[in-house]
C-alpha cells in the first residue's frame, strides 16, 4: 500500500496583480489531499472518495492510456483531475497501467473544494506522487509540479502553475509574471481560513480586473503597483519575524482588492470580525467573488470562533514547509 499527500495553497500577498507582472506570494498550507493505492491482481482500476462528492467509481482504461469517461462521470470534478494523471503518467511510464497494473485507490481530502485553496492541485499532485511511487518512476518534485501543471491545463484549459508547484514543493513560493516561481523559505506561522462556502469563477473575476483597468487605466493601475510593494514590504516583514506589521499590509491588500472589484459582502465580514477578535490583519485569498479570508492573529481560537459565531465556516490551519510526502 501507498499513501502519499499534499497541502493545499493560499495567496499571503499579490494575487490578481501577479496577473500584470507584479509579484505574489503563495504558501503551502497544512490541510492536505491524501491519496493512498494498494495494488489488485486483475488489472481494474478503482477509485473511491467519500469526501470529494463521488462514491465507488470503476473504470477501465485503454492500453494507450486513453481514459474514457461516460458523461455523468465527466461531472465528478476532482476525479477528473485524477483520469488525467492516469493519462499523464501512463505517457511516461513503459508498460500499461491497466490490464497490468490494476489499483484500488482512495482520496481523502481535509480541504473544501473548489474555496480557491487549491484542493484541485492537490489531488492532482498528491495523485502523481502516489502512482509514480507504485510504479518505480523517479520523478523529483520539479518534475511532479510540472505534470501537475499539464493536468491542470488539460482539465480546465487556463491555469496557473502555481498551485501545482506550491502543493508539490510546501514553504512559500515566490510568484513572477505567473509563470516563473521558486520556493523561497519556509515558515510556520499558524493561519485561520474563513470560508464564504461560495465559488468564485477566477477566469471571470480576472476578466472584470481587466476590464476596470482598461477603463480606468491611471486610477487602476496604481492599485496593482501598489500591491506588487506589499508584496514586496510583506516577505521583509516575514524575514523581520514582525507578524503584527503583516497583519497591516494584509489589511491593505484586503481593501484594494475590494476596489479592484473582486470583494464581496461576505469576504468584508468575515476580514472584519476577524480583525475584531484580534487579528493582526485579514485579507482575501485567491480570485475572491466568493472563497476564501486568511487572518493571522495570536489567538487563533478566538478568530476561529468569531468567525463561525457568525455563520461562517472557519479552519484553522498553519502554513507549512511539508510539500507532496510519501506518508
Ligand atoms: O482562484 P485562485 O485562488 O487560484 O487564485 C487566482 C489568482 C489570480 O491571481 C487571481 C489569477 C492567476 O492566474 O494568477
Amino acid at each position: 500500500m501507498i499513501r502519499c499527500s499534499a497541502p493545499g495553497k493560499i495567496y499571503l500577498f499579490g494575487e490578481h496583480a501577479v496577473v500584470y507582472g507584479e509579484p505574489a506570494l503563495a504558501c503551502a498550507i497544512d490541510k492536505r489531499v491524501t491519496v493512498e493505492v494498494i495494488e489488485r491482481s486483475d488489472g481494474l482500476i478503482k477509485i473511491s472518495s467519500n469526501d470529494l462528492f463521488f462514491k465507488d467509481v470503476s473504470v477501465e482504461i485503454a492500453g494507450d492510456g486513453e481514459v474514457e469517461l461516460s458523461p455523468g462521470e465527466r461531472t465528478l470534478k476532482p476525479l477528473h483531475y485524477v483520469f488525467e494523471v492516469i493519462s499523464e503518467i501512463q505517457s511516461i511510464y513503459d508498460g500499461d497501467i491497466s490490464g497490468e497494473i490494476g489499483f484500488d485507490m482512495d482520496i481523502k481530502t481535509d480541504l473544501p473544494i473548489g474555496g480557491g485553496l487549491g484542493s484541485s492541485a492537490a489531488v492532482t499532485i498528491a495523485s502523481i506522487k502516489t502512482l509514480s511511487t507504485l510504479l518505480d518512476l523517479d520523478l523529483d518534485l520539479e518534475e511532479i509540479a510540472e505534470i501537475g501543471y499539464k493536468v491542470e491545463m488539460n482539465v480546465q484549459k487556463r491555469a496557473s502553475p502555481c498551485d501545482t508547484f506550491t502543493s508539490s514543493m510546501g514553504g512559500l513560493t515566490w510568484v513572477e509574471t505567473g509563470e516563473k516561481l521558486e520556493k523561497i523559505r519556509s515558515l510556520d506561522l499558524p493561519v485561520v481560513i474563513g470560508d464564504t462556502g461560495k465559488e468564485g469563477p477566477t477566469g471571470v473575476l480576472v476578466e472584470k480586473v481587466s476590464r476596470l483597468k482598461e477603463d480606468y487605466p491611471s486610477v487602476i493601475e496604481p492599485v496593482i503597483n501598489s500591491i506588487g510593494e506589499i508584496t514586496y514590504q510583506g516577505l521583509q516583514k516575514l524575514d523581520d519575524n514582525d507578524y503584527s506589521g503583516l497583519g497591516r499590509l494584509m489589511n491593505v491588500n484586503h481593501g484594494l482588492l475590494d476596489c479592484l472589484g473582486v470583494g464581496t459582502e461576505d469576504l468584508n465580514q468575515i476580514a472584519y470580525v476577524a480583525r475584531n477578535a484580534g487579528a493582526w490583519g485579514a485579507k482575501t485569498t485567491g480570485a475572491g467573488g466568493g472563497g476564501c479570508v486568511i487572518a493571522i492573529g495570536e489567538d487563533p481560537d478566538k478568530i476561529a470562533t468569531a468567525i463561525e459565531a457568525n455563520g461562517f465556516k472557519a479552519y484553522k490551519t498553519k502554513i507549512t514547509e511539508n510539500g507532496v510526502l510519501r506518508e
